[in-house]
């Protein structure tokens, strides 16, 4: 497909708005995220918010990419050993679970904004925090190499490089991509890879960066629905994704709002992030 890159302010403007508006149903969800609710009304939450509010739409409800039947939800919901593309469900969160909300809306311009955040429910186990932590850590030390010049194997390097120091493991079968008009576009950003290597970045260029981290092993097993990714062994997942623009000198964060968590420590100061 067609590569990302914008140079007219007015698209630059478009995705400015998708990224905000993408993370404030994030903000608006979050206080909903707790004990006792199921995932099916935490989507019914942010359908309506979308719909009604922002007069976004949902980009996944019916989304149907080649060989997968339409996505029947307007989030993703991922809940413990399942990597992305959890389908929202009568299932009840509970203490102890940790859980991706993964949010996609179209403006009204068409313009995507794509982000997610995990959310621990009650009292999570020192492992859940410790995935959901280094998985946080490894996006933001991926946003922190972006910058004209950068190659794409920078990216993935930090990341991986962070996730492996902590024993974990990255997730190959899925990446982030080239957004703008199109929810899913050229280029792939892996989550792994060699500095130096692959693709250089480009001022205007639009991608999110969305990491899936794996405590045990990195191998993947579909469900029956042909859209739930879990991890074959079992073990807890955890993702985070923000859509970033190249700029002249760094990178912007678009998906970031007020109340997105603050940039880890060991990112802080490392570069030059709007
Ligand atoms: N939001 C996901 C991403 O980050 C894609 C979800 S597609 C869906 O790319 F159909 F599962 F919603
Ligand atoms: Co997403
Ligand atoms: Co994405």
């Amino acid at each position: 497909g067609m590569n990302s890159v914008f140079t007219a302010e007015k698209d630059i403007l478009g995705m400015r708005e998708a990224g905000r508006l993408a993370s404030e149903v994030l903000d608006h969800v979050a206080p909903h995220v707790k004990a006792g609710v199921s995932t099916g009304e935490l989507d019914r939450i942010c359908h309506e918010y979308m719909r009604d509010v922002q007069k976004t739409i949902p980009a996944p409800l019916n989304y149907q990419p080649p060989g997968y039947p339409p996505f029947p939800k307007s989030i993703c919901t991922s809940v413990n050993d399942v990597i992305c593309h959890g389908i929202p469900s009568d299932r009840i969160l509970k203490s102890g679970d940790i859980v991706n909300l993964d949010i996609t809306v179209i403006t009204e311009d068409g313009f995507y904004g794509d982000t997610s955040r995990m959310f621990l429910i009650g009292e999570p186990s020192i492992l859940a925090k410790r995935l959901c932590q280094i998985t946080y850590e490894c996006m933001w030390l991926g946003i922190a190499v972006v910058k004209p010049g950068a190659r794409l194997g920078d990216i993935g390097f930090a990341i991986q490089n962070h996730a492996e120091k902590a024993g974990y493991s990255i997730v190959r079968e899925y990446c982030g991509h080239g957004i703008g008009k199109v929810f899913h576009q050229d280029p792939q950003i892996l989550h792994y890879g060699r500095q130096g290597q692959g693709e250089e970045l480009l001022e205007g260029m639009t991608f999110t960066i969305e990491p899936m981290i794996n405590a045990g092993r990195r191998d993947i097993r579909t469900m029956p629905d042909m859209w739930t990714v879990k991890t074959k062994d079992r073990s807890l997942s955890a993702q985070w994704e923000h859509t970033v623009l190249v700029t002249a000198t760094g990178v912007e964060v678009l998906t970031k709002s007020d109340r997105s968590p603050p940039i880890p420590e060991i990112v802080v100061n490392k570069f030059n992030v709007i």
